[in-house]
Order: C-alpha cells, then structure tokens, then sequence
C-alpha cells in the first residue's frame, strides 16, 4: 500500500505585502529582513479565512486528481489559527466542496501539521479504512500576530495548500518519523483568546527566534538521516527536500549538514513568508504546477514548528 499524492491546489490571499510596507509599520527594513530571513513579501488576508482558503485549495487540488468530490473518505484541515473553533474548519470545507460522504476533522501540530494530517490519512489506508483523502493545511497567521512586533510580525504570512492522497496498490514503503518535545513549548507560543487569563501565554505569537533557529538546524538533518536510513536511500538519491518554508538561513544550513546543493531544496517563502502547516502543501502546489516534479521522483518532506514538533516522509512521486 502507497499514499501517493494525486493532486495538488492552492490559495494565496491577494494582498501582497513587501518588507517595504512591512517598513511602514515597525522599525525594520528590506535590507534586515532579506538578509535574517531571505523573505521578501507575504500574502496577509483581508476577507479571507481558514476556511474560504481552504475550501479554494481544496477545490483546485481535487480538479488536479481528476476526482468526485463524493468519493473523498476523509478530510483533513491542519491550522492553528482558524476564526472558529466549532464547527472544526475540515466540516465546514466538507460541506462546501460537497466531500458528502467523507469524515473531517481539524489537526493542530503547528508548522508540522501537513506531515501529521499525512501521516494519519496514510494510516488509515493501511489499515483499510479508507481510499481517498483531502489533506489541507490552511492558516491566517496574521490573526495572531502583534502588528507591533518587529521580531515576529516580518515572518509570518497567510494561505492554504491540499493534497488529495489516494491509496495504490505498491510495495513502496512510506517511512513517516515524527517527534515532539513539549517540554521546549514555551519558546514558540500563543493563547487561544478564550480563557486566555488560565494561559501562561499571551495573545499574539512569541517567538525565542534564536532558540527555533538552533532547534531547527540541529534536530532537520537528524530527522532527515532517520527518514533515510527507514526509507534505505541514501542521501544523493533524493532528488528534491521540501522543507518547512521557514527562513532562507534555516534551510541554507540544513543544505550544508547534509552536504548537498542548495537547488535540491527548492523555496518559495521570498514571496510567500512562513504559512505554518500551509507552507509544504503550497510548496508542492506551485513545483506541481511548474512540472518540476516528474513520475518516480524521490523526495524527502519534513516540517517544524511550534509544540515543539518535527516529522517528515519520504515519498516517491
Ligand atoms: N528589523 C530590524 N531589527 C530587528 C528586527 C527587525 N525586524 N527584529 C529584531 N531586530 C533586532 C533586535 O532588536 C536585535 O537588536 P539589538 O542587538 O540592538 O538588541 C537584533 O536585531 C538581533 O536580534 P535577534 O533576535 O538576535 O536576531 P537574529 O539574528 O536571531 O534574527 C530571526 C532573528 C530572524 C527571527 C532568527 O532568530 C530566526 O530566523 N529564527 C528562527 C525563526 C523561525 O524560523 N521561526 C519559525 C519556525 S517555526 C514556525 O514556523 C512556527
């Protein structure tokens, strides 16, 4: 059994906004920002939601597959910063797209949250549960973000990305590994608004930025040995990382670890900025898109992000 992806979509709010805007609002500029992070711009919402971002990545990700949107079984929307907590965001996208006979539910694992909507779809195709399913991670970040924070308002952006995963009939092995350390939670935080005063957190994000970058260009390239030593690849047979669109210097630093060109990990957060668990399934949208991924390509995904959580796949496309 193999949960291979086929079909890709994605939605990005129209509202571009540079660093020279972003210059306007705090004490920052172009220059710091291109060089700390690599980003350039990010899409920020106006009337767009969770869910309106998810039900147009989700519509345009089943037209790919070529599917019904009757024959989905499941759906899956991972976003930590939807308007509503009930209905979930995944019942409200059911119903728009007419998925009528699937199961939805909402998953929160921060910017690993794609990888861990994947990774239970893909479970329950194993287990024989289900065929088909709609994984979206769809966020608007700038809901939670302090328009007065220079440290974290630079990086964040809004969007959503899916993926239709449908179960084949292969001996191909999907390796999942998946990690968390609760214990280092505080450095990446946020209050939900509601009975926000029982929270240790306040009510925009915080970020220890230095603390997530040390994380994240330690704990990435163990993962990714772990993913290839399940998988019994070796590092020069992966054709393309798609790596949690976090920070230019991040992924950099990741490249060198594993001593491999910066082109085999392709980036689109210059335009697009940190989407949380939206950034993987964009990032496939927009190299799907391009033709950039061709059948039997072997590629390696892992996401990080607040929890603190980490995981990735390996996958054959
Ligand atoms: N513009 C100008 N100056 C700034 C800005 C800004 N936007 N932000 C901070 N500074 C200043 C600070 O005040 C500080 O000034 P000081 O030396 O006078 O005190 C100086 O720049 C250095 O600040 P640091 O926070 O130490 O800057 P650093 O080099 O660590 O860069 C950054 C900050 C870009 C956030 C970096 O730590 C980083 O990339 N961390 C990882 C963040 C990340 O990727 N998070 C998301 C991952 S998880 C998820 O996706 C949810």
């Amino acid at each position: 059994m193999y949960a291979k992806i086929t079909g890709t979509g994605s939605y990005l709010p129209d509202h571009l906004m540079d660093n020279f805007e972003l210059s306007e609002m705090v004490d920052t500029s172009d220059e710091w920002i291109q060089s700390r992070t690599g980003i350039k711009a990010r899409h920020i919402a106006e009337q767009d939601t969770v869910v309106s971002m998810a039900v147009s990545a989700a519509k345009e990700a089943i037209r790919n597959a070529g599917i019904e949107p009757a024959g989905i079984d499941l759906v899956i929307v991972s976003s930590v910063s939807a308007e509503q907590i009930l209905p979930c965001a995944a019942c409200e996208v059911q119903a728009a797209i007419g998925a009528d006979n699937a199961a939805a539910f909402d998953l929160n694992a921060a910017c690993t949250g794609f990888i861990s909507a994947y990774q239970v779809a893909a479970a329950q195709m194993k287990a024989g549960l289900i065929r088909t399913a709609l994984v979206i991670g769809s966020e608007c970040l700038s809901n939670l973000i302090d328009w007065t924070d220079r440290g974290t308002c630079i990086l964040f952006g809004d969007g959503a990305g899916a993926a239709v995963i449908t179960c084949q009939d292969s001996n191909i092995e999907v390796p999942f590994v998946l990690h968390s350390d609760g214990a280092k939670g505080a450095a990446l935080s946020c209050s939900s608004g509601f009975g926000a005063e029982k929270s240790p957190y306040g009510n925009h994000i915080f970020m220890d930025g230095r603390a997530i970058y040390k994380f994240a260009v330690k704990q990435i390239p163990q993962l990714i040995h772990e993913i290839l030593e399940q998988s019994g690849r070796s590092v020069e047979e992966i054709d393309l990382f798609l790596l949690h669109q976090a920070n230019e210097r991040i992924i950099t630093s990741i490249a060198k670890h594993l001593q491999q060109d910066i082109s085999k990990f392709p980036m689109n957060l210059q335009e697009n900025g940190n989407i949380s668990s939206a950034s993987i399934p964009v990032l496939l949208d927009d190299l799907n898109r391009q033709g950039k991924l061709k059948p039997g390509m072997k590629l390696i995904v892992a996401g990080f992000g607040a929890g603190l959580t980490w995981g990735g796949m390996y996958l054959e496309w």
